[in-house]
């Protein structure tokens, strides 16, 4: 990789950073990375967090707009009660020590019944002890919060995040002081029509503190960013950022001890280094038949960090998707981050992760899972490294975005950076995509090749996607599905969400006879297909109707079909393994605002397509 590259990355995170500030400040620090944080030592802020709705946001602003009194800052470092009896005309709407209590990480939708439907401004807090020691670090780190944070520590607001499904961190060094410490976080899950996702979609707006909340401590100069992969040229490569003062003229290594392999120097004035070696032949490549993966130990002064990482080349030739240099076919399903159960507020522990992955590897012989429609936490993007799934990873580009907006572009370009950055180690994760079913229009089209260069910057060993819509045409007769999105031309690898038969009353017997269309010449997954079904709904009619089983069943029979004749596929991830919670779906018998294109109910029971789809990826895993 070439230091102009490097320098290119830097000024794309400049940019980034520009973003988060709104200002030019490239000479700013960069937001933390803390690549393979979850594996650093840390302390689980998980557990009893005390919560309080404010869903007229009293703790931001005055009733006429100003700044809010002591008696509405939620954030504010003070014992009320204690005031209270101290200043008995002190005034106070709000006490934050005896508020309700929920376990975290977990949507707010759970913490209690009235809390079901909310929508805005909530506030969380806890009390931690800390001991700050001299010549370290320590920050303040977020798996996720759905769907902007606003981050106080002992009162000081510490940073803000916008993005409902990426990772962030704050240096609250400065801020903690020794023993117990008070963490506030107002969380607001409203979607504005700026935002990304736009407050139209087809799925449940979790609300909250979805995924772990930590305290990393790390030498006072630490390994920000670590990449280590095995390029398509066939080296071993690492990119390593350090940060902190002595960043720059560092001594770092990259160990694999498993290989016998130590490849190391000292890094440049921006704390960077780059390196490549050819690997042993004792290497197992990654795949998800073998899906090895290597301790990997990174050292740089006083840090240290592993991660565990697989190793294997992904590219295209022609219409065909190459892994480790041979074809595959990508036999997939597409999944919300929803755990199995009647009620899941999005908690995905590496349990959860592990059942759902299982129906898709063991239960449906699938080898790949997009995982719609926003990053998905560690604990999967983990899992399936570990399992063994090729992985599909986008960020909530979906439908009617403000492709005007300048704030919409840095959010979305932000949460691309932030996506790439916390999982370009793992291995599974063989495609970024940057949109779902975005309407074509010249402001659609420029926002969406910004996030593509920005992708090409910040990882040039993956393949770029997008979920397309195609166009529908009658040539000779025949019904063909014409995929010419201007797009394609930007992609690795073109994607197509298609419901003939469910969004349209084309008789099913039909669909086999459906011919595809492009001109392009480049792979082709069926991003999406499917139909709903309720679990244990029957028609046992020679035309079964909508929403029975049968009907799902012999949906899936005849769009595989249709399929089996496109040359130019590459792959397919049906919609979806497991019913979801989606307001837009309130058909009261069959739906009660849960969206039923899963081949399981949300308990985890199979509905006849499943084994219509299992039993056809036997049938293409057997050769
Ligand atoms: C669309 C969209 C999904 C949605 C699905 C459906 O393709 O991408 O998010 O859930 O169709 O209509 O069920």
């Amino acid at each position: 990789m070439t230091r102009f590259f490097w320098h290119c990355l830097t000024m794309i995170v400049a940019i980034y950073l520009a973003m988060l500030s709104g200002a030019a400040q490239a000479s700013a620090p960069l937001p933390p990375v803390l690549t393979a944080a979850d594996l650093r030592p840390h302390t689980d802020l998980s557990g009893p967090w005390n919560w309080s709705i404010d869903p007229y946001r009293v703790g931001v602003s005055g009733f006429h707009g100003g700044a809010p009194g002591p008696g509405s800052r939620r954030y504010d470092d003070v014992d009320v009660e204690t005031h209270l009896i101290a200043n008995p005309r002190a005034l106070f709407e709000y006490d934050m020590d005896r508020a309700p209590s929920a376990i975290l990480p977990s949507s707010w939708l759970n913490h209690s019944p009235l809390l079901r439907h909310y929508q805005g401004l909530m506030w969380y807090q806890r009390m931690v002890e800390a001991d700050p020691r001299a010549g370290t670090r320590t920050f303040l780190r977020f798996g996720a919060v759905n769907y902007a944070a606003a981050v106080y520590v002992n009162g000081a607001l510490v940073g803000r995040h916008e993005g409902g499904f990426t990772p962030f961190a704050f240096d609250v060094t400065e801020h903690l002081r020794s023993g117990a410490n008070r963490i506030t976080v107002g969380v607001d899950s409203t979607a504005r029509d700026d935002s990304v996702p736009p407050p139209v979609t087809d799925w449940e707006n979790y609300g909250g503190i979805t995924r772990a909340v930590s305290l990393i401590t790390v030498p006072e100069t630490y390994i920000d960013d670590a990449w280590v992969r095995l390029g398509n040229d066939g080296r071993i490569k690492a990119s390593l950022r350090l940060a902190g003062s002595h960043a720059a003229g560092q001594r770092l290594s990259v160990r694999i001890a498993a290989l016998g392999l130590t490849m190391g120097g000292v890094s440049d004035a921006d704390g960077v280094w780059q390196g490549s070696v050819a690997p042993p032949r004792a290497l197992r490549r990654w795949s998800p038949g073998a899906p090895t993966l290597y301790d990997v130990e990174v050292t740089a002064g006083a840090d240290s960090l592993r991660d565990r990482i697989g190793f294997r080349t992904i590219a295209v030739r022609g219409s065909q998707i190459l892994l480790n240099g041979q074809p595959i076919f990508l036999r997939g399903i597409s999944l919300h981050e929803e755990e199995l159960g009647a009620n899941p507020s999005r908690i995905i522990t590496p349990q959860s992760a592990r059942a759902l992955l299982s129906l898709v590897k063991h239960d449906l012989h699938g080898n790949f899972v997009r995982l719609a429609h926003y990053p998905h936490g560690e604990a999967m993007t983990r899992m399936a490294d570990e399992m063994g799934l090729i992985v599909w990873s986008e960020i909530p580009v979906y439908w009617l975005v403000a492709w005007d907006n300048p704030g919409t572009l840095n959010a979305a370009r932000r949460m691309l950076a932030e996506n790439i950055l916390r999982d370009r180690n793992r291995a599974s994760i063989v495609l970024w995509s940057v949109g779902n079913e975005t309407p074509v229009s010249d402001a659609r089209n420029a926002f969406l090749r910004t996030l593509i260069a920005d992708v090409r910057s910040l990882d040039d060993s993956r393949l770029v996607t997008a979920a397309l819509l195609n166009r529908r045409e009658e040539r000779g007769g025949r019904v063909t599905m014409v995929i010419d999105d201007p797009l394609v031309d930007d992609l690795d690898v073109m994607a197509v969400n298609s419901y003939n038969g469910w969004y349209s009353d084309d008789a099913l017997a039909a669909l086999p006879d459906f011919d595809w269309l492009s001109a392009s010449g480049k792979p082709l997954i069926l991003s999406e297909f499917g139909a709903d079904a309720l679990a244990g709904f029957h028609d046992a009619g020679a035309d079964p109707r909508k929403f029975s089983e049968e009907y799902q069943a012999d949906y899936y029979r005849q769009t595989l079909a249709m399929a089996d004749r496109i040359p130019f596929l590459a792959g397919m991830s049906p919609w979806i393994l497991k019913d979801f919670r989606s307001p837009r779906r309130q058909h009261p018998l069959f739906q009660g605002g849960w969206n039923r294109k899963g081949l399981v109910s949300e308990t985890g029971q199979r509905k006849q397509a499943f084994g219509i789809l299992a039993e056809h990826y036997a049938r293409r895993a057997a050769h």
